[in-house]
Order: C-alpha cells, then structure tokens, then sequence
C-alpha cells in the first residue's frame, strides 16, 4: 500500500509529479484554461467586487499564494481568512464576492460552516478541493478538482501542490474574463505550468541532499523560514511541515520584517531556512538573509539554479530549476516537505500520524 516506501508522507512527496500532471489534464490550451466545473461567465466574473478566500491549515496557505496570484493576475483584491476565524468575523461579503474554500478533504466542519455563511450572504462560492462527492463539492456552485488522489499522511504534500496548481488555474481564469493579461504573458505562463511536474521531479531527484541536512536537526529546538512575497507563504508552509511531524517549533517570517523585532531571537543555535526565488526582491532578501548570518545562525538557502552566488551568503544551497516566479511556490515547498520528512524521522517521530493531529478534523 506504501508503494514500497517508508511511509505514506514520502510516497506522496514522490507522488507530486504524478498529481501535477493529472491536475493539469485538459485544463490548459495554448491560449488560456478550461475549467469543467466551473460555469462563470466573463459577465459574472466582472461584477465580482472583491475575491475571499477560505480555508484551514495547509489549505490556507495555499490561499495565501492564490491571493497573491489572482491579485497580480486579474487585479481583483483578495482577502485570505482562516475558515475558524471568517464565520465569527462578520465578513464584509455580499453577491458581488467570489468566495474561494479550499479543502483537500471537502470535509472539513470549519470550512463547510464558511461556505454555508457565504451562501447565505448571497456570495458566489468556488471550491477548490480533491474529493469528488465531499460535502463541499456538494454544496460549492463551482468546483475546481486537485487530482493529487488519496491522502493518507496527516501532514499534507501532494494536495498543498495541487492546491497551488489551483490557484494558477483560476488566477489564469480570471484573468483572462477580466481582460488583464496580455497573450504572450498567459502563453508564457502556460508554457512554464507545462514544465512543473518534470521539474518537481529534478528537485525530487535531489533527495539525498536534503536528507542529509537533515541530520543537523535533530537537536535543534527552534527555527526561522524567512523569505519575501511568495517565498514568505511558502515558508509559512515549510514550518508548519516541520512543527507537524518534527515538533521543532519553527516560525514563518517575512524576511524584511525580522529586524523590526524578532531579529534578537535568531543565534548560532536557531537554523534559519532562507528561501529566495522571487526575482523581484532577490537581493532584498540576501541582505536579509545576510542580517541572520551576523547573529551566526546556520543558514540554508533556497534559490533558482541560475543565482550562483547565492553559496557566498549562506551556509549550504539548495538549487531549484528555473521557473517564472509566480509559480516558484510549487517547486519551492518539496525540498520543504523532504526536510521535515527526515527529520521527523531521525528524532524518531511518527511520521504518517503526528501526535494530537487528525487528517480531517469534522468538529468547529
Ligand atoms: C487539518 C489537517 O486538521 O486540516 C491539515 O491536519 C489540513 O493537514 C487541514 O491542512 C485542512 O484540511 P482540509 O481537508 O480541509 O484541506
């Protein structure tokens, strides 16, 4: 049932190329996306005020690179909010707001009770999810399918990386009813999404790397994933992995906001995961990244293949293949995920089923 692995977590890290392409079939053309079940029309998608997003756990941070990419994408605001947190809220939502839930297993009692309150504030909801026939499928006006197919470790991987691939799916969406981007940067797009389950596997490939720097975490008692823009959400994704399964605790930062107070945290005992893909903001965050080296911290850097010097400001490199930025978030979370893998296992944890955590939680 493992496929000879392990465990089910490592058998669906190496399940992602798989779960890409099959997310991907179909979907795309050379000019844009066809989503089956989704029926907005350009006219209903233009008289969406605003988009909200809605989720828990690793479903939500995949929302925060959905907000990211449908903002950049199809200029619409976007709000991200925690299912347990939206219904007490009040929220500001009405039948001009596209409310997005995104749940992998479409059961989740927090994220249904938030579609429910949306509908009843009139919004129009997508649900992003990888049950056919779950309660959210049901009961969402629009579904967008992850075909990352059964999940069985608590702490989800191929679902977050659908996820992801969701998000692209329907940014491209919107963008193209919204009439906010050019051809050649959609096609561009498109030809890169082409790419990513190829290049999840080069970086999958790179295993042993990761495994091995793992070892240096076996005592360690706290952690920092900085990084800016799509590398901050991702690192809010890359710690939660790590808390999950290793329980290091482990603290997602945004990398330029560290000096503004949690700086004096970080010494030579607190390992600092520095992620640097966005082209935009790369030399920002070396600087950053050069900041947590002045207080000694061991630093590992996450950056594309062609940003060599990378290996001058930090302690080891882990090299990604080249993407566009906006889609650096799919690549960048495996080696994530592979390192709270093997350190979960070398303090000897459990692994498939952390302690206090269940895989799908029907209770608010
Ligand atoms: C949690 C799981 O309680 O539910 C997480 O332990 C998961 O791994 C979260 O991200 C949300 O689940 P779902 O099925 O709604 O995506």
């Amino acid at each position: 049932e493992k496929g000879g692995y392990e465990h089910f977590m490592l058998k669906e890290i190496h399940e992602q190329p798989r779960a890409l392409k099959d997310t991907l079939l179909g979907r795309l053309t050379d000019y844009g996306v066809e989503l089956q079940e989704v029926d907005l029309t350009a006219a209903e998608v233009n008289q969406f005020h605003k988009v909200y997003i809605v989720a828990c756990g690793t479903a939500s941070h995949a929302g925060l690179v959905g907000k990211n990419l449908i903002e950049r994408w199809a200029r619409m605001p976007v709000e991200v909010d925690i299912a347990s947190e939206f219904r007490y809220r009040r929220p500001l939502i009405d039948e001009h707001t596209l409310v997005v839930v995104i749940s992998q297993s479409g059961e989740t009692a927090d994220t249904l009770a938030a579609l429910r309150e949306a509908h009843r504030l009139g919004a129009r909801v997508v649900a992003v999810t990888n049950v056919v026939g779950s309660s959210v499928a049901r009961e969402a006006d629009d579904v967008i399918y992850t075909w990352a197919g059964p999940e069985i470790a608590v702490a989800s991987t191929k679902a977050y990386t659908t996820q992801l691939l969701g998000m692209v799916l329907l940014g491209l969406y919107l963008a193209e009813a919204k009439g906010t981007m050019p051809a050649e940067k959609s096609q561009a797009l498109i030809a890169a999404v082409r790419e990513l389950p190829r290049q999840a596997q080069e970086v999958l490939d790179q295993q042993e790397v990761i495994k091995k720097l793992a070892q240096s975490f076996i005592a360690v008692e706290d952690t920092f994933f900085i990084g800016r823009g799509l590398d901050w959400a991702v690192a809010m994704e890359g710690a939660l992995k790590l808390k999950e399964i290793s329980y290091i605790h482990a603290e997602a930062y945004a990398a330029g906001e560290l000096k503004h107070g949690t700086l004096a945290l970080i010494t030579e005992e607190t390992p600092v995961i520095g992620l640097a893909t966005q082209r935009g903001v790369y030399e920002k965050t070396i600087s950053n990244i050069k900041e947590v080296k002045a207080r000694d911290a061991k630093v590992i850097g996450l950056t594309f293949a062609g940003n060599k010097d990378m290996h001058k400001s930090v302690d080891q490199v882990v090299y990604l293949p080249e993407t566009l930025d906006e889609l650096a978030p799919i690549l960048t979370v495996i080696p994530l995920q592979l390192l709270a893998y093997y350190v979960s296992v070398a303090r000897g944890c459990d692994v498939d089923k952390p302690r206090n955590l269940a895989k799908s939680v029907t209770v608010e």
